[in-house]
């Protein structure tokens, strides 16, 4: 680079998304859980999952960017590291969810044995173009998951945590008309 070169013209820079706010975290009816499950663990990083999980709940199936902000700041934890967990297991949602959650396994056992179909079917029923979306309805979050720990099974999903195992399209299609 030039020392001598004119200074470049400043380009247009998009503006800052507004800084978090954190939400207060534990609220009141999740304090005790929240200390409970720090006993269980030697260092407050180490709580991180169990803590999200009542996060999510508290939250109504998804974890807000202020509720992010706040479980970090109970454990003391950088704001990027939660955001970093959170993200990276797909059990978590930093959108909102749907009234019931249907997780469709993707694994080989599962991809070999229907889940392509039953993927299909889910996101028909759901109304969603894709994974990881919510239908108009706002009744189903379908989502991607990897094994579930029924490959002997398969396919398997997960409906609102409860698992079901050699599901067919027809099967799956009663399960979903069964959730209002
Ligand atoms: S591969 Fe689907 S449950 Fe294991």
């Amino acid at each position: 680079m030039n020392p001598r070169a004119p200074a470049a013209e400043p380009k247009d820079v998009a503006p800052r998304a507004p800084a978090v706010v954190p939400a207060s975290f534990p609220p009141a009816e999740l304090k005790a859980t929240c200390e409970k499950i720090l006993a269980r663990y030697p260092t407050k990083m180490a709580a991180l999952l169990p803590i999200l999980h009542e996060a999510q709940a508290f939250g109504g199936g998804w974890v807000s960017p202020e509720l992010e902000a706040g479980v970090a700041a109970y454990l003391d934890l950088s704001p990027a590291h939660v955001h970093g967990v959170l993200t990276f297991y797909s059990m978590y949602n930093t959108k909102p969810a749907g009234r019931h959650e249907l997780w469709v396994c993707r694994t080989l056992s599962c991809w070999r044995r229907g889940a392509p179909e039953l993927r299909a079917k889910a996101l028909d029923k759901a109304g969603c173009t894709r994974t990881g979306e919510v239908g108009e309805d706002g009744r189903f979050l379908v989502k991607d998951m990897e094994c579930l720990g029924l490959c002997e099974q398969a396919p398997a999903i997960w409906l609102d945590g409860v698992a079901h195992a050699n599901v067919t399209p027809e099967g799956l299609e009663q399960l979903m008309d069964g959730c209002e």
